[in-house]
C-alpha cells in the first residue's frame, strides 16, 4: 500500500519523504485554507514547491468550480504545472449531478484525474468505468485514482460499512480488471483508522500529517529505550 500525505505543509512533506514513507501528496481547498494558502498565485506557488519536492511522486490539486466547462478550463491548466500533476474531480456537484463526463473527457485529453468525495460502492465502480471509457484509445494508460472517504463514510454508517465499501470495490476492480484505476483510501483521521482501513486492499492510503507521527508513539517503545540507554551506561 502506497501512502500519500493529506497535506500541502512543506515541512511535514520534507519530513516523511525523509523518513521514507511518502509516497505521493493530496491536497484540496480545505488544505489550502487552513495552511493559509490563498489566491490564484499563492495556490500555484505551493503546488510547484511540492511538486518539486516530491519528483515524480503524483500530486493531487482540486479542481475549484462545479461548472463543467470551467473545471475542464482548471483541470488543464493546473495539470501544464508539472508532469506529476493530478487533477482531482468530485464525483458529482454539491447538487449531486454527474460530472463523470467531464472525468472521462479530461482523461480522453491525456489529464490524470482522482475522482474524489467518493461515499459508496456504486460511485467507485461508475468513477472506475468513467476513467477506463476515457483511457479506451490511448496508447499511454496511467494509473488515475478514485478517492474513498473512509472517514465520513464511518461517520454517517460506522466503520464496518467503510471497510466493506473499499474492500468490496478493490475486489470489484480486480475481478473485471481494471488495471489502470487504483483506489485511494482518504479521509482518515487517526492512527486506529490507519490500521483498520489499511486491511481493505485500497492501493494507495492518503493520511494527515498527525496521524502518522502518532502512529509512532508507544509507551512501551519510548521505556524500552530509556531502560536500554540506562543498562548500556551501567554496563560500559
Ligand atoms: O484527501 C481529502 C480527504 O482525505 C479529506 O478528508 O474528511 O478529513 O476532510 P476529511
Amino acid at each position: 500500500m502506497k501512502i500519500f500525505i493529506d497535506s500541502d505543509n512543506i515541512e511535514e512533506i520534507k519530513k516523511y519523504l525523509s523518513w521514507g514513507v511518502c509516497d505521493g501528496v493530496t491536497t484540496n481547498p480545505t488544505t489550502f485554507f487552513r495552511s493559509g494558502v490563498s489566491g490564484a498565485e499563492g495556490i500555484k506557488n505551493r503546488v510547484l514547491e511540492i511538486s518539486k519536492l516530491i519528483g515524480s511522486q503524483p500530486l493531487s490539486v482540486e479542481v475549484t468550480s462545479e461548472i463543467p466547462e470551467e473545471i475542464i478550463k482548471q483541470a488543464k491548466e493546473y495539470s501544464g504545472w508539472a508532469n506529476n500533476i493530478v487533477i482531482k474531480i468530485p464525483v458529482t456537484d454539491s447538487k449531486g449531478n454527474s460530472l463523470l463526463g467531464v472525468v472521462k473527457k479530461l482523461v480522453q485529453e491525456g489529464v490524470v484525474v482522482n475522482v474524489t468525495l467518493i461515499m459508496n460502492f456504486n460511485q467507485a465502480i461508475l468513477a472506475a468505468k468513467s476513467i477506463s471509457s476515457g483511457l479506451e484509445k490511448l496508447n499511454d494508460k496511467k494509473a488515475h485514482f478514485i478517492s474513498i472517504f473512509a472517514g465520513r463514510i464511518t461517520e454517517e454508517q460506522g466503520v464496518e460499512r467503510a471497510f466493506q465499501v473499499i474492500k468490496e470495490a478493490r475486489l470489484w476492480l480486480d475481478f473485471h480488471k481494471f488495471n489502470n484505476v487504483e483506489i485511494i483510501i482518504a479521509s482518515i483521521r487517526n492512527p486506529e483508522n490507519i490500521e483498520y482501513f489499511s486491511k481493505t486492499g485500497g492501493h494507495v492510503m492518503t493520511i494527515p500529517p498527525e496521524a502518522i507521527s502518532k502512529s509512532l508513539l508507544a509507551a512501551r517503545t519510548k521505556e524500552g529505550v530509556a531502560k536500554f540507554m540506562e543498562d548500556a551506561k551501567k554496563s560500559i
